[in-house]
């Protein structure tokens, strides 16, 4: 199992706000040097635009292939081996995360095919029904807390439907997933860990009979998709089905809600005024997604490993070392971006935001978290002729840790028909 690296060390965030919106930090960190060693956690550090985009590209210096990790959410086996939990982790052959090319090209390839511009088209009509469906339950109250009621379950709806997995079963779904990705610390690690080895072995035991099921009745969703997949002679077994359904979970639900939470923070706070303007151009919408996942961060840095003694940075790297290229400093690096610190949805290269990576890792599930953001809002948009925050809303109070930095757990929201 990988070791953790700690980044508190580096950014020293006063509190919870300061994590979620650290703009200043961003900013000091991009005038410093483009290439900052961190001596506490032993790890190199790039904010810089073209040098976050060269450490995530460049893979013959930079490589998946990890022996530390920044990210601490998945489960991780503590050595008893005599004790071998079938969930447990992606089988090599499947992991198309910590590898480099050209062996990451055939991976990603299989698992692509799930993926494709055809399918998205497809299912565009179900995810805007899921969006309209899920606005009706809250469209007549005078309040909605928009966490709750939306933005956390929406991504599992849209995941579940698209893996075709029953309807019914969708809460017990994200029920298993909020376990499974729950990011975890040193002094609760073996705790959570026992929590996500359950629930792991119980996902298993659900999906695995109905992807059996679904090889003899193959429809259009993604769990038939990854049946009907063929690479070089090379096909998926059911239990490379399940595993890999795992793994698109933990890459694209909590993801996918940030953003969304993030959006709806952004119309509430940071440009109240932004609600109305969308809402006379619905046209708009797209670059608004886009200039939100630029300004607000997601998933803020991606860690990678020194291949070789190299210095295509200025600097010696030597072989072995780690280095956190952080795509949000980099988001707002004014080389790249006019007026960085504004969030400006009529900025013509908000599409240059780095938030899905660059290179041969680029986020597979972009086009789809993208087109979910899109048709939240537009629904949204039809349905509220204005929304105001409902109360006074103290942040700090309202954001926990997650994968991915801080994410909001609550967002009361004024309704107006
Ligand atoms: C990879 C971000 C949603 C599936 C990545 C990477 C980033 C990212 C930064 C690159 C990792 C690297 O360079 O090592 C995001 C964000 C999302 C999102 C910010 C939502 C706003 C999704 C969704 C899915 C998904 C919805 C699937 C349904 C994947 C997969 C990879 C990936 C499979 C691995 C690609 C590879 O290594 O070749 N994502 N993601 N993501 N993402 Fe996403």
């Amino acid at each position: 199992s990988k070791t953790i690296i700690s980044l508190a060390e580096i950014t020293s965030f006063q509190s919870k706000e300061e994590e979620y919106s650290p703009y200043n930090w961003y900013k000091r960190m991009l005038h410093q040097d483009p290439v900052i060693y961190n001596e506490a956690s032993d790890s190199w550090h790039v904010f810089r635009y073209d040098y976050v985009k060269t450490v995530l590209s460049d893979f013959k210096h930079f490589s998946s292939v990890r022996t530390r990790s920044i990210v601490n959410v998945g489960y991780q086996s503590e050595g008893d081996s005599g004790h071998e939990n079938k969930s447990e982790r992606m089988p090599d052959q499947l992991d198309i995360h910590n590898v480099d090319p050209p062996e990451h090209r055939k991976r990603r390839a299989l698992l692509s095919s799930a993926f494709t511009p055809r399918s998205l088209k497809l299912w565009e009509p179900r995810i805007q029904a899921a969006a309209e469906q899920l606005i009706e339950q809250f469209a007549e109250q005078p309040t909605v807390d928009i966490v709750a009621a939306y933005t956390s379950i929406f991504p599992i709806i849209v995941m579940s439907d698209l893996l075709g997995v029953p309807s019914k079963d969708r809460l017990l779904f994200k029920a298993w997933v909020d376990k499974l990705f729950m990011p975890t610390t040193s002094d609760n690690f073996h705790e959570i860990n026992e929590m996500k080895k359950q629930a792991g072995n119980e996902y298993y035991q659900y999906l695995y009979p109905i992807v059996v099921a679904k090889r003899s009745n193959l429809e259009e969703d993604i769990i038939s998709d990854l049946i009907r997949v063929e690479v070089d002679g090379a096909h998926f077994t059911d239990d490379e089905i399940v595993r890999t359904t795992m793994f698109i979970l933990g890459a694209g639900i909590e993801t996918t809600s940030i953003l969304l939470a993030n959006s709806f923070y952004a119309l509430l706070y940071d440009q109240p005024e932004l609600y109305e303007e969308l809402r006379n151009d619905l046209g708009l919408v797209p670059n608004a997604v886009e200039e939100i996942l630029r300004y607000r961060f997601n998933i803020s840095k991606m860690d990678r490993t020194v291949k070789e003694d190299n210095d295509v940075l200025g600097v010696k790297l030597k072989k072995g070392d780690t280095i956190v290229a952080w795509m949000s400093a980099a988001n707002m690096d004014e080389s790249m971006f006019e007026d960085p610190f504004s969030l400006n949805i009529h900025r013509s290269n908000s599409n240059k935001q780095l938030a899905f990576g660059y290179g041969p890792h680029f986020c597979l599930g972009a086009p789809l978290a993208r087109m979910e953001a899109v048709l939240v809002l537009t629904a949204f948009l039809k349905t509220f002729s204005k929304i105001e925050p409902a109360e006074p809303f103290i942040l700090e109070e309202n954001l926990v840790p997650a994968a991915a930095g801080q994410s909001l757990v609550r967002l009361p929201i004024k309704l107006y028909k």
